[in-house]
């Protein structure tokens, strides 16, 4: 089961301590510097002179660049208590939030392989102000030392256990590492969910840990088993998940404000446990990566762990749209028709097109919560990866306007979205000669023809749709993203919702 459970709290402990460089208790100091000689801030300037000016020296043997995301270590024999200092390449003047998660991100990297448990950073005060820097600060030093152990046997690996900002806990820097934790606590948890194999993570076992989480953030938690969507007219995601023993289910997580609430927004993810294809049979290469075919509820799950914590004025249901998509002799079959919530029927071409049909019905039910604005979640399509390549989220909306705040959110976290068009002319391509649409169109434009099916289920709400396919893994280390589970789009729902709280 999940490493760190409904927590999912980094186990990292966090404190500011005011004193000069040679006294901090720690193994490794990580300071930022821009390339050249150019202007440092007064932390490093400190730290240079308490060096006898070897920093700076150093540095320019090094050629060091000062790029975001360069590291340069220097031993530090005698000097100072700490063993190493790590240098990370940062020009705070024009620093976006973005440069400084990218700079801490690999100065956590570089502390991990040298093996600290105990790490101080000197966060230069730049362009993003107190809170955002510290916040971005933070963000960037726990999401790179993420790590998925839970199932290598032997020691674990050591990983940084303790940082230490250097200087006073200003009401501004405490602020920003607060909301710094509560989205690494969420993305650590959608990333957590993600490595799950299928074998762990079911409906049900996936209902389970949303519970969990909602007791431990204290958010209003309700499950709907395969009964009960059966007796909802939820005939679209009971179809998708009968084949499999673990029998489907929808999960709502409410958070609602203690105060006034300016707005309802529904986050809806695809919570496809293991995605077989179904009848309509994957090839076996093809079936290995499709644990993460719940990567679109699982950042629902991070989302809402982390708005949790943070006394927004807004209502947000969290649903998930949880079933195993397997072949069996119970399972849904090509050409059945199935009638979801609002009434609607859909011939089944591809039982692989599950789910758009469980999306199908969870945002009915989503519309019905009274939502405003419902914002779905899900590794859809193949052809969103061959459209836009692996890294990025594809946009698709009925409200251009949404789609913008959206993807400004996504600028803002350092994801790469991309507004994509909802072409009516394509809509023909579901045309059904026996229902009201098909579950899929022809090869051309398929992740456009997803978006479109969806849009039927919309019930006239202001709706968006994340084709998160692609980007909810990475191959290869990138950033502060280890490889594996990215945890994307946690970062980018809640500030999108942090700004529309604003607005
Ligand atoms: N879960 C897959 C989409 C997917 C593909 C996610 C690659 C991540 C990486 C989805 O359920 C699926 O199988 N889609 C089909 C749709 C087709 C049958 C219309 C696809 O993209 O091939
Ligand atoms: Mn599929
Ligand atoms: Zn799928």
């Amino acid at each position: 089961m999940p490493q760190r459970q409904s927590g999912a709290a980094p186990d990292v402990a966090i404190e500011f301590i005011q004193a000069p460089l040679a006294d901090l208790d720690v193994d490794s100091i990580v300071v930022a510097v821009p390339g050249g000689d150019d202007d440092w801030s007064a932390g490093a300037l400190i730290a240079d002179a308490e060096l006898d000016g070897s920093l700076k020296a150093a540095l320019a043997d090094a050629d060091f660049n000062g790029k975001p995301g360069s590291t340069f270590v220097l031993p530090t024999p005698g000097m100072l208590k700490a063993k190493r200092v790590v240098v990370v390449g940062l020009n705070a003047d024009d620093a976006s939030e973005e440069d400084v998660r990218q700079a801490f991100g690999a100065g956590a990297m570089a502390a991990k392989s040298a093996k600290s448990a105990a790490v101080a950073c000197i966060v230069p005060e730049g362009a993003a102000g107190a809170t955002g820097t510290y916040r971005a600060a933070t963000e960037g030093f726990l999401l790179g030392l993420y790590d998925f152990q839970t199932y290598r046997s032997g020691d674990e690996k050591p990983n940084v256990e303790r940082l230490v900002f250097v200087g006073d806990e200003t009401a501004d820097a405490g602020e920003g590492v607060r909301v710094g934790q509560a989205l690494a606590a969420g993305v650590y948890l959608a990333r957590d969910m993600v490595f799950e194999p299928g074998n762990t993570i079911y409906p049900e076992s996936l209902a389970r840990v949303a519970e969990e989480t909602a007791r431990h953030v204290e958010l209003e938690y309700e499950v709907f088993d395969e009964v009960q969507l059966a007796e909802m007219g939820a005939g679209a995601i009971v179809a998708v998940g009968q084949g499999s023993e673990h029998l489907p289910r929808l999960v709502r997580m409410t958070y609602t404000p203690s105060g006034e609430s300016v707005a309802t927004v529904a986050l809806v993810g695809k919570g496809i446990t293991f995605d077989t294809g179904g009848m309509s049979l994957k090839t076996g290469a093809g079936m290995v990566p499709m644990k993460t075919d719940m990567a679109g509820s699982a950042a629902v799950l991070g989302a809402m762990r982390a708005v949790a914590e943070l006394d927004l004025p807004i209502t947000i249901h969290g649903i998930i749209a949880a079933a195993e998509n397997m072949p069996s002799d119970t399972a849904y079959r090509p050409s059945d028709v199935l009638k979801a919530m609002n009434g609607k029927t859909i011939e089944v071409i591809s039982t692989d097109a599950e789910g758009r049909l469980v999306l199908a019905d969870a945002l009915v039910y989503a519309a019905g919560l009274g939502s405003e604005v419902m914002i779905d979640l899900a590794t859809l399509t193949g052809a969103k990866v061959v459209a836009l390549g692996e890294e990025s989220v594809a946009v698709f909306s009925n409200d251009d306007d949404l789609a913008e705040a959206i993807i400004a959110a996504a600028d803002e976290s350092g994801e790469l979205f991309w507004h994509m068009p909802l072409w009516d002319s394509l809509r023909s391509q579901l045309d059904s000669e026996i229902a009201d649409m098909k579950n899929t169109g022809g090869r051309g434009g398929g992740s456009i023809t997803a978006a479109l099916f969806l849009s039927e289920f919309a019930e006239g709400k202001r709706w968006a749709h994340l084709d998160i396919a692609g980007a909810a893994w990475t191959g290869s280390s990138k950033g502060y993203t280890p490889k594996g589970a990215t945890g994307v789009a946690v970062r980018t729902l809640v500030t999108y919702l942090e700004r529309l709280a604003e607005a």
